[in-house]
Parts: C-alpha cells; sequence; structure tokens
C-alpha cells in the first residue's frame, strides 16, 4: 500500500510524526512525504524535521507566501502531478492549513481516497480561513479521524456517515509525551523565574494595528514581576515592524524549535496565545493557557483542560493573568485518548481498511 503525506506548515509537522512513525511499523505500507513549502524558513520547517525525525520529504513544492486564492491554487496546480505520477493508494493530510484543503482538492478529483488527521474540529466562526479548510476537508475525505468525541458529533451533524468517523485522540499529544523528556533537559539559560509565555499570529490579532497595539501594550502591564517571552510568528513580526509598534519589556524571541519551545510551555507560569494547538499542549501539561480568542474549535481544553477564552478584552487577560499569579489557575484534566498512542490507532485503522 503507497501512502502519501502532505505537510506544509509548522503545526502541521508535529501531527504527522507519529502516524509516520506507526505507519514505518507496518510491513505492508510504503510512504512518501511530499511538502508543500507553505512555511519554508529553516526555523518554521526543518528544525521540525531534525528534532522529530520526520523524513526528508520526498517532493518539495516551494509554494512560498501569497494571498490564499494564489497560495491555495499553486498548491493544487503543483501537487496534481505528482499525485498522477506516484499514483497513491491513500493521501494522508493534517489539521487545517491552506496545504490541507488543496491537497484534498486534488486529491478528490483524482479520486485518489483521503485520511484527515484533526478531523471534526469547529470554531463554529468562519471568519477563520482554518474553519473554511476544516469544512471543505472533512467534506471530501474518506477517513475522518478525530481527537475528541466533540469532532465526532460535528461531522455527524453535518451529515458525514458514521463508518468514516474514527475518535482515535490527540496525534500532537503523541509527540509531545515522546519528546518532553528531551525538551525537559534544555537548559533554563537564564529564564526568568516566573515568565508569561506569548504566541500571536491570527490575522484577527496581528493584522490591524490598533488591535495588535492594544494587545502588546496591555501584555507590557500584565503583572508586576512577571516576564513576558513572545517568541514571534514571521507574520507578526513583520506587522510589528510596518506600524512600528513599541515593543520595550517585552523579551522577543526568533521563532524556536519543537524542543526549546515545548520546554518553555512547561516552564511557564501561563501561557497567553491565540494558536490552536498550543491550547492543547498546555492542557496536557496542567500549564494555565488564555487564549486570546473569541471561540475555540478545541473545546475541550476549556471544558475539561486548563484553558480559558479571553476574547479582546484586555483587562479581562489582566484579570486572569493577576488570578494565575495569586494561585487560583484553571487545574484541569487530560481528555481521554490523549494517552500518546493516537498515531497507533489511525495505522491500525488505515491498515484494516486496505485489507
Ligand atoms: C498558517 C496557517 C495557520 C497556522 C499557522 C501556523 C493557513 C490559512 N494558516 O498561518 O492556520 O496556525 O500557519 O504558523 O494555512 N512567513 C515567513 N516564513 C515562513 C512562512 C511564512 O516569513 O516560513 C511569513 C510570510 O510573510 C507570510 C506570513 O508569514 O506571508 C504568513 O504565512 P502563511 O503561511 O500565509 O500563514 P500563517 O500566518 O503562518
Amino acid at each position: 500500500m503507497n501512502i502519501l503525506h502532505i505537510v506544509g506548515a509548522r503545526p502541521n509537522f508535529m501531527k504527522a510524526a507519529p502516524v509516520l512513525r506507526a505507519l514505518g511499523n507496518r510491513a505492508s505500507v510504503r510512504q512518501m512525504v511530499v511538502h508543500s513549502g507553505q512555511h519554508y524558513d529553516a526555523n518554521m520547517s526543518d528544525v521540525f524535521f531534525a528534532q522529530l525525525g520526520i523524513p526528508a520529504p520526498d517532493f518539495n513544492l516551494a509554494v512560498g507566501s501569497s494571498t490564499h486564492a494564489q497560495q491555495t491554487a499553486e498548491i493544487m496546480v503543483r501537487l496534481e502531478p505528482v499525485l498522477l505520477e506516484r499514483k497513491p493508494d491513500l493521501v494522508v493530510v493534517y489539521g487545517d492549513v491552506n496545504s490541507t484543503v488543496a491537497a484534498t482538492l486534488v486529491c478528490s478529483k483524482l479520486l485518489v481516497p483521503v485520511a484527515h488527521v484533526e478531523a471534526g474540529l469547529r470554531s463554529f466562526d468562519r471568519t477563520m480561513p482554518e474553519e473554511i479548510n476544516r469544512l471543505v476537508t472533512d467534506q471530501l475525505a474518506s477517513l475522518l479521524f478525530t481527537p475528541s468525541v466533540d469532532g465526532d458529533e460535528n461531522l455527524l451533524r453535518e451529515g458525514i456517515a458514521a463508518p468514516r468517523i474514527h475518535c482515535v485522540g490527540n496525534v500532537m499529544i503523541d509527540t509531545l509525551i515522546r519528546l518532553l523528556p528531551r525538551a525537559e533537559q534544555t537548559p533554563r539559560n537564564g529564564l526568568p523565574q516566573r515568565y508569561a509565555l506569548v504566541t500571536l499570529h491570527r490575522p484577527s490579532n496581528v493584522d490591524d494595528g490598533e488591535v495588535l497595539k492594544q494587545i502588546l501594550t496591555a501584555l507590557q502591564h500584565a503583572g508586576g514581576d512577571l516576564a513576558i517571552v513572545f517568541p514571534v510568528h514571521p507574520r507578526t513580526r513583520q506587522r510589528i515592524q510596518q506600524y512600528g509598534i513599541d515593543v520595550k519589556g517585552l523579551l522577543l524571541k526568533d521563532p524556536l524549535g519543537y524542543l526549546e519551545f515545548l520546554a518553555l510551555q512547561q516552564r511557564a507560569t501561563v501561557v497567553i496565545t491565540d494558536s490552536g494547538g498550543i491550547q492543547e499542549e498546555t492542557t496536557y501539561l496542567k500549564v494555565p493557557c488564555l487564549t486570546l480568542r473569541e471561540n475555540t474549535e478545541r473545546p475541550v481544553t476549556v471544558t475539561m483542560g486548563t484553558n480559558t477564552l479571553v476574547g479582546n478584552n484586555m483587562e479581562r487577560l489582566q484579570s486572569e493573568v493577576a488570578k494565575v499569579l495569586s494561585g487560583g489557575g484553571k487545574q484541569g484534566r487530560v481528555p481521554p485518548l490523549w494517552d500518546g498512542r493516537a498515531g497507533d490507532r489511525i495505522a491500525e485503522v488505515i491498515v484494516r481498511n486496505q485489507a
């Protein structure tokens, strides 16, 4: 059985790694990796392949950055000949980035079955590009692997046949569990004792100068001696420069590798983010997470985990930080099946379906 995996952007890599490993143990499976090139800087891509032990891509489509339509179309145009030449029996796509939906569309027209890892998540907010990507991908995929039962419920409500849906748990947490012992060995290197770890890259938070300034100002006044450690996404770095925003008092860093970032999360007093995956990682690590979004496609992190949605209410952000500092941060539990074995369950279903 020939399986082709599509990855393209940073959050795909930690999801693909456990699936590649689990399928790699199956004698009947041959695997290929296609990188769309949606993310291309060494610190947004190469470092993850190295640290996560992902084999070098067989193809790199090198699409780079552009508008949504251009990027999605370019991935489609460049992927089609690869699929025609390699004729995979199954294509595996991950998460909700433009590479995910682009690949799924191409496969559907070529009648190549698609397996979607991290299916069923919904923010119910169609102003988010990722929500569009999730909806389209899930309608077209043949096999849908969900991280939690809310995903199953969403898919069933959208008319997807139950036998195609498999609740397998969270593949990102597989990677976290495997690499946490290594992350714990990374040196603290003058890291402040108490700090908030911040990440910010959603267009709704960073593309408008006023909104971005308001957030960064609130962080500068987050709470007494709490340091702010802020690895800056390239999109956000560009906006800070473009709008000439003052970042005094914030410890800005370049994007970090997986191990370095995981170590920072585990040691943080609180994490402040608008990322999807970080809401899940903090829930597993039991570190309080304040999410700068009005909604989340990962509600289990709020209902069971350590996540709190603060939207763009900066007073709320400051009061939630104060709560954490006075010992009142959310405790939380780890959701079912976030146990390090999601990749194995996916491999099992894929091989069984092919037999
Ligand atoms: C993409 C995903 C988002 C995911 C995020 C993680 C979509 C629609 N968005 O958003 O879901 O949470 O990745 O990072 O797929 N850039 C670089 N170097 C790179 C990559 C990007 O400098 O290696 C800059 C470019 O100026 C680019 C901008 O970052 O225009 C945004 O990149 P893009 O891939 O369009 O979206 P992200 O914001 O990274």
